[in-house]
Order: C-alpha cells, then sequence, then structure tokens
C-alpha cells in the first residue's frame, strides 16, 4: 500500500508543494499520473494510497480519476489508440477504416494488442472533425489515416517502443519528467463512458 510513495517521494512532495498549506488535495491529478505509473493502473490499492496521501476520501478520488480519459482502472498498452468513430468522423469514412486498424494494430477495439503495446478504444469527438480518419495515440493526434499512412505510422511507433519499452506509466513510456512541475494533459471522458468505466 505504499508503492507510490516508494517509487516517487520526491514527485509527491513537489506536486503537494505546488498548493497552499492543506490544499493538497488539489495535487490529486499530479498524484493520480504518478499512480498509474507506480501501480501500472488506477486500480483499488493505488486511488487508496492516493486518498491516503491526500487524506481525501477514496471515493473522491475515484470520482476525478473516472472522469478523465487518460487514467485506467484497468492495465492498458504502451499506446492507447483513441479512435474517433463519432458520426461526423463517420461520415469521413472512420466506420470503414475501423476494421483497417483493427487488423494492423492485431486487436479489436476495447481490447489490447498480444503484445501487449497497444490498447484500442473507439472515443466520441476529438476535435478534429475535418481529418478523419484520426486518432489520438497517448498525446499525438494523427488525421487523414489510411492503410499506407497507418502502416508507415505503426512501423515508427513500435520502433519508438523498441528503444524505450513501455512501462505501463501514464502516457505508456514513463512518467513525463514535467510531471510533478506542471499540471499534466487530461482528456475528458467522452459520454462519461471513459476507459475506468467510471464516466463523470
Ligand atoms: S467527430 Fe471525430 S474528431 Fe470530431
Amino acid at each position: 500500500m505504499d508503492t507510490l510513495q516508494r517509487r516517487f517521494p520526491e514527485e509527491i512532495k513537489a506536486a503537494v508543494a505546488r498548493y497552499p498549506a492543506g490544499r493538497q488535495a488539489s495535487a490529486v491529478i499530479s498524484l493520480l499520473y504518478l499512480a498509474q505509473a507506480a501501480y501500472g493502473q488506477l486500480d483499488k490499492d493505488a486511488i487508496d494510497e492516493v486518498a491516503s496521501v491526500l487524506e481525501m476520501d477514496p471515493t473522491q478520488v475515484r470520482g476525478v480519476a473516472g472522469f478523465y480519459s487518460l487514467f485506467f482502472e484497468r492495465p492498458h498498452g504502451g499506446y492507447v489508440v483513441q479512435y474517433c468513430n463519432d458520426l461526423p468522423c463517420a461520415l469521413r469514412g472512420a466506420e470503414d477504416f475501423l476494421p483497417v486498424l483493427e487488423e494492423k494494430l492485431g486487436c479489436k477495439a476495447g481490447e489490447t494488442s498480444a503484445d501487449g503495446l497497444f490498447t484500442l478504444e473507439c472515443v466520441m469527438c476529438l476535435a478534429a472533425c475535418d481529418r478523419a480518419p484520426m486518432m489520438q495515440v497517448n498525446l499525438e493526434y494523427f488525421h487523414d489515416l489510411d492503410a499506407a499512412t497507418l502502416d508507415g505510422l505503426l512501423a515508427e511507433l513500435r520502433a519508438r517502443a523498441a528503444e524505450d519499452p513501455p512501462r505501463r506509466a501514464p502516457f505508456g513510456f514513463g512518467p513525463p519528467s514535467e510531471m510533478a512541475g506542471a499540471a499534466p494533459a487530461t482528456g475528458a471522458n467522452p459520454a462519461g463512458s471513459g476507459p475506468t468505466g467510471q464516466g463523470g
């Protein structure tokens, strides 16, 4: 129950120090990223430790985690592929392209590839409707996808992974170095049905 504190003691201190005394709960998102890196996912132990460190109720912490699409209560691949198949993208071919994406990733939507590298999720609008088919991979956007561009992209991602193996960290490849010093990016769960299943 101290996995987070053993792995990131200095990062926790720095995150909490950004806020006035007694307002440590404001560091909850930073600590959730750290906990996800430490535990591999935001399971009950991870949530409970964040709550304990920040003197919060675990339900509150789970509520925050459930609102954002980059927090996961289950293990996920090094690359989380969020593919938009919302209506505007569907009208531009996103539905037809989904089977191609699934085949090249080696997993269906909602699943993780056998090599643990990719988790594929279908999400609602990512605000790039005019460039569909499009997807967000961890924090990067990729537009105007077709089979050929996807082949090149996946080759690049696999090459990156070979150099820096996934560690089931916040974005798949280790906690961002600026984590303790800057508010990390988050993505609100589309339609309240994000991967944690805690949609808010
Ligand atoms: S509907 Fe897909 S990005 Fe907007």
